[in-house]
């Protein structure tokens, strides 16, 4: 006979369950609106520095000058690569996926972090800087170390956004280029209690560190149902090849009951409004390249779900993971490289959940229905079939 079921919410992948009380960011999903603490992301996405949304997010308010002035020195102090981890990068293998690299090479920088285990509020707010600037100058370095160009080292007279372009492209970046990364990096910073920032307030649940909660993020966040949906969409973009070919693949896509990457989400039943957003971007950014191919492609794709009935029933619309692919493709960058460049932005969101679950930490430990048999006689290994 089986248990009894302990919950009513098995099988449910946790929907519409309230696991905490957060400040950072509110997700109406109804509505389509997302804000991080009160300021509506179609303000900042073109207005705000991702190290002002840094600020916000971690300090519950906008900076002031000298405040920003402050985070954007301790930012720039932060971003050298330690020479040990560099030597652990390199020492894998160059098929390795990036956010595999990303995940390993965050864990390892905790074995050099003298604050590594202290998890008062300071220490966790000084690893909270450190892991946001150095997570762009290992994703950056690794690039360079896979094609077997020469490693940049971050330039301090540049700011977040634009030192990433410098040190994985090896040039100075325009203006349009760091404007349309800034808007990406604003808008993925935090999401409610998205997967990987839930699996990293998990982590600080039971009293473990910052390291750990962002390692068990990075990796929560590599999953193409969640951060990994980016890289995926592109895939999909790029077997579609051209936009001719749009509606022969949707056909194909409806008949195999295949799942579009970057169509859908646990809480918008409408409209992603980063998506909004990023679809803009993606658009200003094909054109001033000369070539609309890829934005193209996905306008006729989601034109092809909004028109279908099975999208419309379900409320399936674009995510924040199908635009901003081709933004991230106009920008240069590799397919694979998109959801390390999503975590990059996240970091801030992340550790700002990690900091406020230290606030009012409470053990997180759910329960699960046990379905299985019970009471089994022991059987010997000689007797078993
Ligand atoms: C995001 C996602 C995981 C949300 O999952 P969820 O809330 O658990 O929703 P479900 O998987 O229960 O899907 C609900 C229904 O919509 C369908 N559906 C969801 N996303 C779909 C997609 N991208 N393409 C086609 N059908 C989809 C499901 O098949 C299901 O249909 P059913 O009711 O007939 O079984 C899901 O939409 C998805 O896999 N999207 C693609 C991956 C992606 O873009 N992830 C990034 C999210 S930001």
């Amino acid at each position: 006979m089986s248990s009894k079921p302990e919950t009513a919410s098995a099988d449910t992948g946790l929907e519409g369950i309230i696991i905490a009380r957060t400040q950072k960011s509110k997700v109406d999903g109804l509505i389509g609106k997302l804000q991080y603490h009160g300021y509506n992301v179609f303000d900042l996405a073109p207005k705000a520095s991702f190290e002002e949304v840094a600020y916000l997010l971690w300090y519950n308010k906008l900076p002031n000058q000298s405040e920003l002035d402050g985070l954007k020195a301790s930012l720039r102090l932060d971003r050298q690569l330690r020479p040990e981890i560099i030597e652990l990068m390199k020492v894998l293998p160059r098929t390795a996926h990036p956010m595999a690299v990303l995940r390993t090479a965050v864990s390892a920088l905790s074995a050099f972090d003298p604050d590594a285990d202290d998890n008062g509020p300071e220490a966790n707010l000084k690893k909270a800087h450190r892991l946001t600037a150095v997570i762009p100058t290992i994703i950056a370095t690794w690039e360079r170390i896979r094609i077997d160009k020469p490693i940049l080292f971050p330039q301090k007279t540049l700011d977040h956004t634009e030192n990433f372009l410098f040190m994985i492209n090896g040039a100075e970046p325009d203006e349009t280029a760091v404007k349309a990364l800034e808007s990406y990096l604003v808008l993925l910073a935090d999401h409610g209690m998205n997967a990987s920032t839930f699996s990293s307030r998990v982590t600080t649940s039971t009293l473990s560190d910052m390291y750990s909660a962002v390692t068990t993020a990075i990796g929560t966040l590599k999953g193409p149902a969640h951060g990994g949906a980016n890289q995926k969409a592109m895939e999909t973009f790029r077997e579609i090849g051209s936009p001719e070919n749009v509606d022969a693949w949707f056909e194909g896509a409806i008949a195999n009951k295949r799942r579009i990457a970057g169509i859908g989400h646990r809480v918008y039943k409408t409209m992603d409004p980063r998506a909004t957003v990023l679809r803009e971007d993606a658009k200003a950014l094909s054109l001033t390249n000369g070539g609309s191919k890829w934005f193209d492609i996905a306008e006729r794709l989601e034109q092809k779900t909004r028109e279908h009935p099975y999208f419309i029933e379900r409320n399936l619309y674009p995510n924040v993971d199908y635009f901003s692919a081709i933004v991230l493709y106009e920008l240069g960058i590799p397919d694979d490289q998109f959801t390390p460049l999503f975590a990059m932005s996240r970091v801030i969101g992340w550790t700002a959940h990690i900091m406020e679950q230290w606030e009012n930490n409470r053990l997180i430990r759910p329960r699960a229905e046990y379905v299985g048999p019970e009471d089994q006689p022991w059987l010997p290994l000689e007797e078993r079939g």
